[in-house]
């Protein structure tokens, strides 16, 4: 996208590097900037397996959608979701069902404005501005209601955002208020940052990460994360690094999977 800059929303900061924009840019995507490029090259610097880190999590989102479509899970709420990249949730979860219906929140404008042009016409995916700090509204927007039948079961995906709570503002409560509002045989698929498989390393991220953007990295420990599965059932194999979560392939699991800093795990409610 260099020089085309026609896609920016109004208001955004190009000169500030934030969270989605950042992680766009490990994914190799196009919609950031040089700010962006500076605070995920110099994380990049301190982990070396960052931007494989940020695929493996995009993989592991993909394997958990068609586990959950399989399972006939037919709508979808995506909250965190991001700027659109390759293997969107609205793609896997509609090539097992074209009736699936998936409603993506975040809070940034470029990740609302870039999910609303690939969404354009299909009407049963689309994207509403959100904060999950406010779960509330994001469960009674006209939007969710419309397409999503909270009687039925859901699948709700949060994936690398809850970090991004800190615990003064409560992630558990937040996600407490979420599972309630689930029908049973709901399922949550999440993934959270953790500093445990490899704590200096993390440490550093962190560190350098809350240096250059302004929402925060929290990384929490293993027991803080699997309190978000309360009143959930962990499916197999439970809350794992990310390459260990039912990978396609053997070959998919490196030696050293606690090096990807991130545990994932999909729980029915
Ligand atoms: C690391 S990205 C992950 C994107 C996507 N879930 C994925 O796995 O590819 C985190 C996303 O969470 C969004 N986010 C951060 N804080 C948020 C909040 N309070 N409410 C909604 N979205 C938030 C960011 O804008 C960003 O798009």
């Amino acid at each position: 996208m260099a020089g085309d800059l026609s896609w920016v929303p109004p208001g955004v900061d190009t000169h500030r590097a934030n969270v989605a924009r950042v992680y766009d840019y490990w994914l190799g995507g196009s919609h950031n900037f040089l700010a962006d490029q500076d605070v995920g090259r110099a994380i990049a610097a301190v982990e070396p397996n960052m931007r494989a880190i940020a695929r493996a999590n995009r993989a592991f989102l993909g394997r958990a959608v068609q586990f959950l479509a399989a399972a006939g899970i037919r709508q979808f709420l995506d909250i965190g979701s991001g700027i659109p990249t390759q293997g969107n949730v609205h793609e896997i979860a509609q090539r097992a069902d074209p009736a699936a219906r998936v409603v993506y929140v975040d809070i940034d404008p470029v990740a609302i404005a870039h999910s609303k042009a690939i969404l354009a016409g299909n009407e049963n995916a689309t994207v509403i501005e959100g904060d999950l700090r406010d779960p509330e509204t994001i469960l009674t927007h006209d939007i969710s209601r419309r397409l999503i039948d909270f009687s039925q079961p859901t699948g709700l995906l949060l994936m690398v955002v809850l970090h991004f709570i800190a615990d003064a503002e409560d992630p558990w409560r937040i996600l407490a208020t979420l599972r309630d509002a689930l029908a049973p045989g709901s399922y949550l698929v999440l993934g959270h940052a953790t500093y445990e498989g490899k704590p200096e390393i993390a440490h550093a991220t962190e560190t350098v990460y809350n240096r250059g953007v302004s929402t925060q990295l929290h990384l929490r420990p293993r027991a803080e994360i699997l309190r978000f599965f309360d009143g959930f059932e962990l499916v197999d194999p439970g809350l794992v690094y990310v390459p260990l979560w039912r990978p396609a392939s053997p070959a998919d699991v490196p030696g050293d999977s606690h090096s990807f800093q991130c545990l994932v795990g999909v729980a029915r409610r």
